[in-house]
């Protein structure tokens, strides 16, 4: 294997034809124009080769701290705002990836849901509360955030306070876009729209247990 170390937003410094699959994780946001990225994915890989691409809708993240409003304000303020070190965000894109790659010149193969979800303040869903309120309190020092950062600290005591009454939970949808560099003289799986009442796959959980109905 090989390293080479690229701007997405240029033309990769590979041969066309040249690379057998592409994996995508959490990147394309940050692209400002993610159709050339795309169309230069379809440049580099052989025919028959697959680009997986996939990425965490931000937008549609749940976290129940003790404080409904926060939780709300304090996502959608996430998933809007564009760190500093980024050109560009988008946390709408995990949705958006399967029209993305439908509208590239490769052929979409199939979308799956991925659903990582917590009733502990541990673990993953810790380490993401952990990120957005750094990345919160750094966009409210730089005058970038609706939500000012008495209130950014207001909401981490509000879910450690909901994990301690047993009323946390976190969810995060990601969707894994597949596509297929056509082989010539075949044709593709054709890019109509796709949809599905899939069971998503659990991870970083376990059912709360629910009171039963009386
Ligand atoms: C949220 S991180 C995800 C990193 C990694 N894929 C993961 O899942 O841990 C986004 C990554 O995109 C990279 N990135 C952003 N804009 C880029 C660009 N124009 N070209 C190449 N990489 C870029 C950043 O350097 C960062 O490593």
């Amino acid at each position: 294997m090989t390293t080479i170390v690229a701007d997405l937003r240029d033309r990769l410094p590979c041969s066309d034809e040249s690379v057998d699959v592409v994996l995508s994780y959490n990147t394309i946001e940050c692209l400002p124009n993610p159709q050339e990225m795309l169309a230069e994915v379809a440049r580099v890989l052989r025919p028959g080769g697959r680009a997986v691409i996939a990425h965490v809708d931000f937008d549609s993240m749940v976290i129940a701290g003790a404080d409904a409003d926060l939780d709300r304000r304090v996502c959608h303020a996430f998933a809007d705002d564009a760190q500093s070190w980024m050109d560009h965000a988008d946390g709408r894109i995990g949705r958006k990836l399967g029209l993305l790659l439908a509208r590239s010149p490769l052929d979409l193969v199939g979308v799956e849901p991925l659903l990582a979800w917590s009733t502990a303040f541990t673990g993953h869903a810790k380490d993401r509360v952990d990120q957005i309120r750094k990345a919160l309190l750094s966009a409210a020092r730089h005058g970038r955030c609706a939500v000012a950062p008495e209130e950014v600290e207001a909401w981490y005591t509000s879910v450690c306070e909901a994990d301690q009454l047993g009323g946390f939970f976190f969810s995060e949808l990601a969707f894994i876009a597949v596509a297929e560099k056509v082989r010539s003289g075949r044709s593709g799986h054709g890019a109509g729209s796709h949809d599905g009442w899939q069971t998503a796959h659990v991870r970083a959980g376990s059912m709360p247990h629910l009171p039963t109905a009386a």
